[in-house]
């Protein structure tokens, strides 16, 4: 009952040329395809020219961030508004590479930095505000290395859940995208083991149980990201609580992209 998202985060790659052409392959690799939700998530400046592209091949646009103001001076931010004109349906938060936990931040740069290093606190703010507007929030989420070693991954990925999603209705969560992200599996080809990762994305489901009862649990969608590849696609998709994938590496050539659709849709 819940249909799979394979979003595809090219993070800082691709500029709008790149992107038109990639875009344009992938579109007939996909285009039909049942059973699946295709999303791709460009750099702000490809936005245009993906959206351009799409066609009527059902791909849909997100964006890597989002703010959580409606306008005014905020430096390199942009708005709910500003990605709902160029076509975004969804906006990726959280991610760990913004949420600023790679070490530890200069006291001196703290208070300049505050709006720019996401935070649980931030993610929650900027999810509200981002629902209100009508786009669609992927929330990131998961452990660091260290944190799984020292046997804490459930403690902190269910408190990032819990303080992420604080003050959200049901329905509004039921709405959304989760996406179990563990840090040590992004980009290092090192993905998550298939079981451990359905157990991780079942524990952020039955943590939505807790907050706000069965409707929300069993609607929302919870996706798994890290160095997940065309190869390793299917196995995790397979998985009872693994709506999807966030994918980054995998999602810069058509032709692995298109074969996690695939995945995705049982093709
Ligand atoms: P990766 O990135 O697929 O390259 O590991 C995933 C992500 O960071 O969303």
């Amino acid at each position: 009952m819940r249909t799979p998202l394979i979003a595809g985060n090219w993070k800082m790659n691709n500029n709008r040329a790149q992107a038109r052409e990639l875009v344009e392959a992938l579109a007939p690799l996909v285009k039909g395809l049942e059973g699946v939700e295709v999303c791709v998530c460009p750099p702000f400046t490809a936005l245009d020219a993906a959206g351009a592209a799409i066609g009527d091949s059902g791909i849909k646009l997100g964006g890597q961030n989002v703010f959580w103001e409606e306008k005014g001076a905020w430096t390199s931010q942009v708005s709910p508004d500003m990605l709902l004109d160029v076509g975004c349906t969804y906006a990726i938060m959280g991610h760990s590479e913004t949420r600023g936990r790679f070490g530890t931040v200069d006291e001196a740069l703290a208070s300049r930095l505050s709006y720019f290093g996401e935070t649980d606190q931030t993610i929650n703010v900027k999810a509200k505000f981002v629902l209100a507007k009508g786009l669609v929030p992927i929330v990131c989420c998961g452990e660091m290395i260290d944190e799984r070693k020292a046997g804490k991954t459930d403690e902190i990925v269910s408190g990032q859940i819990r303080a992420c999603l604080d003050g959200l209705t049901a329905e509004q969560v039921a709405g959304l995208v989760i996406a179990y992200e563990p840090v040590w599996a992004i980009g290092t080809g090192e993905v998550c083991e298939s079981n451990e990762a359905n157990r991780v994305c079942g524990l952020i489901r039955e943590t939505v149980r807790d907050m706000l009862g069965d409707a929300a649990a069993d609607a929302v969608r919870i996706l798994y990201g890290g160095s997940m590849n065309d190869k390793n696609a299917a196995e995790l998709l397979a998985k009872p609580d693994i709506d999807g994938g966030l994918v980054g590496g995998a999602s810069l050539k058509a032709d692995s992209f298109a074969v996690i659709c695939r995945a995705a849709a049982g093709d």
